[in-house]
């Protein structure tokens, strides 16, 4: 793996390809993701916004063609509750939860064609603001995954600092990357990533450049990127990796997969990523 990184022992990569709301042309982007030189796949059993077959489907005819084997590639599935899903399940809707991980992730790995996942993530916490007993069985449920060996990492996603608090003291095995919408406004969600810096967890940021107009816009992003010669996107994807984000992107555009893995390319000043930090607090 490129830019390759490790958290628990295992090795992941600086960038993630997120394969949400690609409908029938997630094979064809994730295809073309990994051929321009991504290698790592996000994706979610949750038919409702992602299709894991599809993404499974391109990542092993990579490996079929001989162009990557299993462990050069990064793969990060979710469980979704079914308050998260439509009518299309990857289990028993009166299964009991443990229940419904344990089919939800053999589903995952049917999809996948692989008999391991990197990064398992729990997608969301029941309620908004606290961790309720169905997050603690669930997370029960996905550590038997990890202790099996089936599941290399642990991740959660969209949670808050106490939320995130309460997982980490519950857990017998902690979230190696807690997954969360990225906003400027909030410093770049600088609580929970100081939270992650400071209990051994990587943050993934999603949304960096969709939920942040407002920041590439900005006249000194504006002013930055024309001296660096690079896209305010690019800064942002730098900024992040900088910061000790894993960014992920969902571009469906083969220019912008160039341009997104090229943002390892250059520089950026501790005071310039500073100012983007804070550019709108
Ligand atoms: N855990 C969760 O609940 C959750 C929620 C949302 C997303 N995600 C994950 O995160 C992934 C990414 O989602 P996202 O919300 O960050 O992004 P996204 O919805 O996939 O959108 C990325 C946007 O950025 C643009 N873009 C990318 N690179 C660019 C560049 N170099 N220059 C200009 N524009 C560029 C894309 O346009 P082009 O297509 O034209 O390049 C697109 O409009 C998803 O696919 C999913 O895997 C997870």
């Amino acid at each position: 793996m490129t830019g390759e990184r490790q958290i628990q022992g295992v090795p992941f990569p600086s960038f993630l390809y997120g394969t949400a709301w690609k409908e029938q042309e997630t094979a064809k982007l994730t295809s073309l993701a990994l051929a321009s030189g991504f290698r790592g796949i996000d994706t979610a059993n949750q038919r409702k916004h992602y299709c894991e077959a599809a993404a499974g489907e391109a990542v092993a005819k990579a490996q079929q063609a001989g162009s990557l084997s299993r462990d050069e590639v990064f793969l990060q599935t979710k469980f979704t509750y079914q308050s998260g899903q439509d009518h299309r399940l990857p289990y028993e809707a009166d299964a009991s939860l443990d229940e419904q991980v344990a089919q939800s992730f053999a589903s995952s790995l049917e999809h996948l064609h692989t008999d391991y996942i990197d990064s398992y993530v729990l997608h969301g916490p029941m309620y908004r603001g606290r961790l309720c007993d169905a997050d603690v069985t669930v997370w029960h449920a996905m550590e038997t995954l990890h202790a099996e060996g089936r599941a290399k990492l642990l991740g959660v996603s969209n949670v808050d600092l106490p939320q995130l608090r309460a997982l980490t003291a519950m857990s017998a095995v902690r979230p190696a990357f807690v997954q969360n919408r990225c906003f400027a406004k909030t410093g770049w969600d600088r609580d929970i990533r100081h939270f992650c810096s400071n209990n051994g967890m990587v943050y993934q940021g999603f949304s960096l450049l969709t939920a942040n107009r407002a920041a590439l816009i900005h006249p000194a992003m504006d002013q930055l990127a024309r001296r660096l010669d690079r896209s305010p996107a690019q800064l942002v994807f730098r900024f992040a990796i900088e910061r000790g984000m894993l960014p992920l992107t969902g571009t469906r555009s083969a220019d912008h997969m160039a341009q997104d893995l090229a943002c390892e390319n250059f520089e950026v000043s501790a005071k310039e990523l500073d100012r983007i930090e804070t550019l709108l607090l």
